[in-house]
């Protein structure tokens, strides 16, 4: 049932984002910025809290946690025939049909001319821009997310020949299965305009985007974000700098009370709390209770430390 969008405003919701996106009006969202799973083996699944526990034990003390999660997948280790290809590519399709699924709602919600924003990994961002074109959006670029990390995680070819005791191994020095992976992606897709950019700006104040730096016109590379110190009790494996994700807003909406951002995988509530310190609205959905719990207290933590 559609909810009164005042009452939906600057909360965030416990439950599955198909299904909680049909609770919001037609027309009624500035923008969103969503981080949603990138592994999608565990679509049509929960968020594979197990897989993320197990994972985690295993790797103590690390931080690739989250190369492994859009990675590490099943099929990540096996031998290369015909059925992992063919499995590889029902997965990714799969994916693609479950963006599609909230996708739907995402676009009704949408102003004509609001943008989205959606994370993913530099190999699957192509599937979450073709199944949003498929919503109805229409696709505006990738902004790329440059994190100046990222371990090389493939193949070290030499290093395996000269395991299995094969003589000219030292000739493949230097050659891998992949590069290093230092960037992420954020695909960046649009509602159709009303007719152009001056109508769609007039009838609902979105459709633009402020480009304007402190250097000049800012580019669709990020880099240099402020990495922030997580508090002990946000366990969420995946969390999102604060600074990015107000990089985002600021190039979306102006800082005002008018406008509503939603993210539909909130997870620990990134997207709330970068909101709040803009002073803009937000709403979130997020299925996992624990997540949901994290993101109130983060909220609540900065409400006391601001009005102490
Ligand atoms: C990559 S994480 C988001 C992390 C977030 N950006 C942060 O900084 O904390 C994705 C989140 O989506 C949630 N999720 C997965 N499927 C969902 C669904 N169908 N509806 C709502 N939330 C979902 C997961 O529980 C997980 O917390």
């Amino acid at each position: 049932m559609i909810k009164n969008i005042e009452k939906l405003k600057n909360t965030i919701i416990l439950g599955d984002c198909i299904e909680e996106l049909k609770s919001v009006p037609d027309n009624s969202i500035d923008s969103c910025i969503t981080d949603p799973p990138y592994n999608y083996e565990f679509i049509g699944q929960d968020w594979n809290e197990e897989e993320i526990e197990r994972r985690t034990s295993r790797i103590q003390n690390s931080n690739t946690l989250v190369k492994n999660i859009p990675y590490g997948s099943g099929l990540a280790g096996g031998v290369r025939n015909k059925r992992w290809y063919e499995r590889n590519r029902e997965n990714i399709l799969q994916y693609q049909e479950w963006i599609k699924k909230w996708g739907t709602e995402l676009y009704r919600i949408l102003k004509p001319g609001a943008y989205v924003y959606t994370f993913n990994s530099t190999r699957t961002v192509a599937h979450v821009q073709t199944a949003l074109e498929d919503n109805g959006f229409y696709a505006r670029d990738i902004i790329v997310w440059r994190r100046h990390s990222g371990i090389p995680k493939g193949l070290n070819v030499s290093k395996k020949l000269e395991k299995m005791g094969v003589s000219n191994y030292a000739d493949w020095n230097g050659w891998h299965s992949c590069l290093r992976n230092e960037w992420e992606a954020i695909s960046l897709v649009q509602k159709p305009l009303t007719n152009n950019y001056i109508e769609t700006l007039h009838k609902y104040g979105v459709g633009l985007l402020n480009a304007q730096s402190e250097n000049g016109f800012k580019s669709n590379i990020i880099e240099d974000v402020k990495r922030d110190k997580l508090e002990d009790f946000n366990i969420h494996v995946t969390v999102k700098p604060v600074d990015l994700i107000k990089q985002l807003i600021m190039l979306t909406v102006p800082l005002d009370k008018n406008y509503i951002i939603i993210d539909p995988f909130m997870g620990s509530g990134t997207t709330a709390l970068a909101c709040k310190e803009l002073g803009v609205n937000y709403i979130g959905i997020e299925k996992s209770k624990k997540y949901v719990d994290i993101a109130e207290t983060r909220l609540r933590r900065y409400d006391t430390a601001i009005s102490a």
